[in-house]
């Protein structure tokens, strides 16, 4: 990837117009962006902006009004969402979700549910290493209520990566840290880019943001107001105004 520039690479993900309409909220209002790979994405926006629904669009967990996505050439718009995370695309959700009755193990081992028999069993023999990469190999056998917060995140993280995901989508991955779970969670982040996985990354803490993307989009009221390198955007004048000039650094 590193010989070309982005313009002469296929987008990994393209969003073409896309809007989700909840009766009269625009919760998504037209929405389109390239993502290109080998990079981290970051979006800010305020609480009820859209972001989170934008995910569940993306993953095709929410309906859309309209719009498509089209991943690696291929349009998914119409395709469930099982097919969307065996095609590799993956993501973590903005509260955790975590099987309570299961172990930790267990939980992680979820994450090949959609793979077919195959790549299963070869993600299912990753599970050791990736509990290794995050730390938490020591509470395999400890079920997630067990856990702190933050390792009950590395889970979800483990149970999204164990895939092999090309591109990764993370709703607010390290709200609720410490700042030293949060950069060792940035640390995770750049160490998956380096194996191939963009990301796609939510979250309200404008200083993580800057320092973990490559480049940041903006939303407010469902449209995008900025986008560009993460120096720019926090500068703009409208992100200023929508996000860093009331409520920066409040979180959800
Ligand atoms: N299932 C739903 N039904 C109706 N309205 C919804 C639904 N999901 C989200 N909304 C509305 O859509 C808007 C966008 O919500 P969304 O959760 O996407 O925002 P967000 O940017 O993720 O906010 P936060 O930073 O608080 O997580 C809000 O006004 C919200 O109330
Ligand atoms: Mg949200």
């Amino acid at each position: 990837m590193a010989e070309t520039t982005p313009d002469q690479e296929a987008p990994l993900l393209e969003v073409r117009d896309v809007a989700v309409h909840f009766g009269g909220v625009k919760a998504v209002d037209g929405i389109s962006m390239k993502l290109w790979p080998g990079r981290i994405y970051g979006v800010l926006g305020p609480n009820g902006s859209g972001k989170s629904t934008l995910l569940g669009a993306m993953t095709r967990l929410t309906p859309m009004t309209r719009g498509a996505f089209v991943f690696e050439g291929q349009d998914y718009t119409k395709k469930h969402a099982r097919t969307i995370q065996h095609m590799g695309i993956a993501r973590t959700f903005q509260t955790v979700r975590l099987l309570e009755d299961r172990t930790v193990r267990d939980n992680i081992l979820l994450g090949t549910d959609s793979l077919g028999r195959e790549t299963r069993k070869e993600a299912a023999a990753r599970v050791d290493e990736v509990m290794e990469r995050l730390g938490i190999q020591e509470v395999e056998r400890m079920r997630p209520d067990e856990l702190s917060y933050g390792m009950q995140r590395r889970v979800e993280f483990a149970r999204a990566i164990i895939s092999r995901p090309r591109l990764l989508l993370l709703d607010e991955p390290t709200a609720g840290m410490n700042t030293s779970e949060r950069e060792e969670i940035s640390a995770i982040m750049r160490q998956l880019l380096e194996e191939g996985v963009t990301q796609f990354i939510v979250e309200h803490d404008v200083q993580m943001m800057v320092d973990t993307c490559d480049y940041l989009y903006a939303m407010n009221f469902g449209k995008l107001i900025a986008e560009g390198t993460p120096t720019d955007v926090v500068r703009d004048p409208a992100v200023q105004e929508a996000y860093l000039g009331k409520g920066a650094g409040k979180h959800a």
